[in-house]
């Protein structure tokens, strides 16, 4: 064994960052936020972390305060300061010290500034918007309001505070404000709906200036969902809620805020004829008005803009970051598919493919069409085969653009419309299609990227890519079932499965906590969990009614990311909405503690849904029995929800959910175990959620025997997949656990119909919602269900991390972690690394001449067990025993 060393002049390498926050960041909530650093060595005995801020009110002076914390206090440090005012900026830097607080000679760390958002008392702008009578549904003619204003001091800084009921753009002086999609993004408006800040100083100057605001219709009014959707659930009416805010140099502030009553609000009809989140935009480029966003523009045939009324008690600071740009696609190939002439005028049809499934946009360099020309842009997953864009299973949601020209060339994206797609078509189009024109970027929230992967088969390595690009194609806002067809909803059952990826891939604790207070808001408003939050009463599932593994989300998901970052406060915040969930469901569990209670809606219990051998159109015709999977489900949850009273020090629940756990495992297996380790249902989705869930612990014999028979259902299935949402993320650890690492590995290997490399065989980008979205031969599956982008069968990824890279928690917030890659399926190397709150834990190993050589990376504040072995924060090379 050797452990690299290596002294070094700073022991805090990067700024600390506040909350879940990443980055420098305006507009935050908490008033006390918490701050976190990570070492980049073992600080020295009897040091400490000395934090200093320098905070300022807007106008006022700097004010300078530090304080000395304890070495390993460094992840959530609470606030140690008076609690942030509304608008307060701060510089935080950490630097270790003695412990008197004398410099050792070590550097501070990078500054990280971050500033508080407006509290309410001080968010006096109203929303505003048309003041026409407007159509009443779907398609309206979406407006721009703008408004001039002076300023007469020079500036030292300007933030723009601004919301909608709706979605907005801001522009001020001709120039876009920020780079954030769909804003303020998805809450239940109902009940709470985002204010978001923007450091505007470069913008404003002295003399005339103006804003203007692009509307769109968003999830707010536009038409939501399947089954035909709904429009208008949260209003009729769009409007933008700015404040824009100046700083003198002198010190003064200065404010302008959207109002109805000062009439220097105006409002008018756009270039923008319609734009559904879903369905697409049409632009007309021929009613743009030049400089309508500049001072100075003549608006007096605009309308002095309405008030809409939202209670500004439910406005708040957002927790997670915004959905931003990320990469840029370039065009794998453009190719001509059609060309027609028309008076003497050639326009030829594109179809462009990207080679990347995701969610993403084109900007197009629009040039040479005459005014009145149509550009009219589709896009769609995959092709038919006949080479033909594959909208049918888009349903309603056709991510269908078009752009009227002017006659001028433009740059043009939709602005209120997200698609998700590989492929487009551009008809219309004049003379060449070249890759200059088109400017592709693919969209997100912003999250901080924590998990990577990487071994010696290339097909594990797409895999691993897919995964991600689900992740990122279905983490807009909120975390989304499929960005592409007409639904897009946060489905809790998806997000229940995938979590544990999603919290190795991403840090997703400020994403998934703002989405758990939703969750919490609509149980409290419906009485139980709903399929999807936000809630919309779509079809058949217009009533939320409890079903396992979906309303499971409430505990599993505050529980992953406890598991993940160590945050209490997730849990403490969580505490009702877990509560509720375990008394409600109780409360249908038979006497003997199994959940067979049919929940009174029309599907039953979704069970393990969309089981390969289930008809493509009814995914809840499953092999495993419904009960079964519910009650299994369920007793994971209230063994989470013990464990999370215990975190939190309630030990009346945790006596009283143990024996609520205990009653309902002797129950399950009353019912569901039958004799020499079989289950009622004989299926490997049966045997993998029992092994997995811990449910036949207290039998190790059975136990042994159940493992038995799942690996021999898989090797009678000859390494096919045969499980749905439910038993997927469990079989190759239920596997590993009983010993059968090879069979395992000959699922995860398998590039058979159904199995997780036939996708990548078939040459999917992203990982799909049916195991064959594409079928053998090249057709689509004819389910009026087929996406090509869920992330659902992807969380067999938090196993490849575990077990081929070898890194898995065994502490909250990765204190102790275990480093154990179990080899297989032919592999030669393996390496995957994690940014845990307390710095990058790596395992890299290589079979080197019949050996296994480790590297291994423990971050400091950290243990990392090896075999048995304990390992404190360093670099090692370790030689491991045959490992399997
Ligand atoms: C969604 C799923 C979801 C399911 C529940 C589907 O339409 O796309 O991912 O969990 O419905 O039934």
């Amino acid at each position: 064994m050797e452990q690299a060393g290596g002294g070094c002049s700073v022991f805090v390498g990067a700024a600390p960052e506040v909350e879940h926050y990443h980055g420098d960041v305006l507009g935050i909530a908490r008033h006390r936020p918490r701050l976190s650093w990570v070492y980049l060595q073992e600080p020295p005995q009897d040091a400490r972390a000395k934090l200093s801020v320098v905070r300022r009110f807007p106008g006022g002076a700097p004010r300078n305060q530090s304080v000395l914390l304890n070495v390993d206090d460094n992840v959530l440090a609470e606030w140690p300061f008076e609690p942030l005012g509304s608008r307060e900026r701060v510089k935080a830097s950490v630097q270790v010290v003695d412990v008197q607080g004398h410099d050792l000679g070590y550097g501070p760390s990078p500054v990280r500034k971050f500033e508080m958002g407006l509290d309410i008392n001080d968010r006096i702008a109203d929303f505003v918007g048309p003041s026409w009578g407007e159509a009443e549904t779907d398609h309206r003619h979406l407006p721009l309001v703008r408004n001039e204003f002076n300023v007469s001091k020079s500036v030292k800084s300007a933030r723009l505070y601004l919301s909608a009921l709706g979605l907005v753009q801001a522009e001020i002086n001709g120039q876009r404000v920020g780079m954030d999609e769909l804003t303020p993004g998805w809450t239940v408006y109902r009940n709470r709906l985002e204010c978001w800040t923007y450091d505007v100083t470069a913008m404003v100057r002295l003399g005339a200036n103006a804003m203007g605001f692009w509307l769109g219709d968003g999830w707010y009014r536009g038409r939501l969902g399947f089954d035909g959707g709904i429009p208008n659930y949260y209003g009729d009416s769009i409007g933008v809620l700015a404040q824009l805010e100046i700083e003198g140099e002198d010190g003064t502030i200065t404010s302008f805020q959207s109002n109805a009553w000062d009439r220097s609000w105006k409002v008018s009809k756009g270039p923008i004829l319609c734009s559904d989140l879903y369905e697409g935009e049409i632009y007309d480029a021929r009613l743009e008005e030049p400089g309508w966003s500049l001072p100075g523009f003549d608006d007096s045939s605009w309308l002095p803009v309405a008030e809409i009324a939202y209670d500004p008690a439910k406005i708040e600071n957002p927790e997670l970051q915004a959905v931003v740009p990320h990469e840029h696609h370039r065009p794998a190939s453009i190719q001509p598919i059609l060309s027609s002439k028309n008076d003497g005028d050639t326009t030829t049809a594109w179809m462009i493919d990207f080679g990347q499934n995701c969610t993403q946009r084109m900007r197009l360099h629009i040039h040479g069409l005459p005014a009145g020309a149509e550009v009219s842009i589709r896009h769609a997953e995959v092709l038919e085969k006949d080479g033909s864009l594959a909208t049918h299973i888009l349903r309603r949601g056709q991510e269908h653009d078009v752009y009227i020209s002017n006659g001028k060339d433009a740059w043009w994206e939709p602005r209120f419309s997200m698609h998700a797609f590989r492929y487009a078509t551009i008809e219309g189009w004049r003379g060449q299609l070249e890759a200059e024109d088109i400017d592709c970027r693919d969209y997100y929230s912003q999250m901080e990227p924590t998990g990577w992967f990487h071994c010696s088969n290339e097909m594990l390595n797409r895999l691993n890519s897919n995964i991600l690009w689900s992740m990122r194609s279905n983490f807009v806002s909120i975390p989304t079932d499929c960005p592409q067809r007409d639904e897009r909803m946060g489905w809790t059952g998806d997000i229940d499965l995938f979590s544990p990826t999603a919290t190795y891939l991403y840090d997703v604790q400020g994403f998934l906590s703002s989405w758990l207070r939703d969750v919490r808001i609509e149980q409290v408003t419906n009485g139980t969990i709903p399929f999807f939050v936000p809630f919309v009463p779509l079809g058949v599932w217009a009533k939320p009614q409890a079903i396992a593994i979906w309303g499971d989300a409430a505990v599993a998901v505050p529980w992953a990311l406890y598991m993940e970052g160590g945050d209490k406060r997730i849990l403490e915040e969580a505490h009702d909405l877990v509560h509720d969930w375990i008394e409600e469901v109780r409360s249908y569990l038979s006497p003997d503690g199994v959940w067979d209670r049919k929940p009174g809606f029309k599907l039953g219990q979704l069970g393990d849904w969309l089981d390969p051998t289930a008809p493509p159109d009814n995914p809840t015709q499953a092999m495993t029995s419904k009960e079964l999977v519910a009650t299994a489900y369920f007793a994971r949850s209230v063994e989470y929800a013990y464990k999370i009273a215990g975190v939190l020090g309630n030990d009346e629940e945790v006596e009283d959910y143990q024996s609520l756990h205990e009653h309902m495992v002797k129950g399950y297996k009353a019912r569901f175990a039958k004799e020499g380790g079989r289950m009622a249902s004989d299926t490997q989705c049966a045997y993998a959620i029992s092994i997995a869930f811990g449910l036949l612990n207290d039998d190790p014999a059975f136990k042994e025997a159940a493992g038995d028979r799942l690996a021999e259902l898989v090797k009678q299935s000859h390494g096919k997949v045969s499980t749905g949402f439910a038993g997927t993320p469990f079989v190759l650890p239920a596997l590993t656990e009983t010993g059968h690492s090879d069979e395992a590995y000959s699922l995860l290997l398998s590039t058979e119909c159904p199995s997780w490399l036939y996708q990548v065989r078939m040459g999917g980008t992203t990982t799909w919602e049916r195991w064959d979205s594409l079928r053998p031969d090249g057709s689509i599956n004819p389910g009026g269900m087929t996406s090509f982008n869920h992330y659902a069968l992807g969380s067999v990824a938090s196993w490849i991390y575990s077990t081929i890279g070898g890194l898995r928690a065994l502490e909250p917030g990765w204190t102790r972690f275990e480093v154990n890659p179990r080899l297989g399926g032919g592999l030669t190397q393996g390496e995957t690394s994690h940014l845990t709150p307390r710095g990058l834990a790596l395992s890299s190993w290589k079979v080197e001449n019949g050996s296994v050589r480790l590297h291994l990376e423990v971050p400091v504040g950290t243990v990392a067990s090896v075999a048995g072995r304990e390992y404190r924060s360093g670099v090692y090379d370790l030689t491991l025993e045959s490992r399997k």
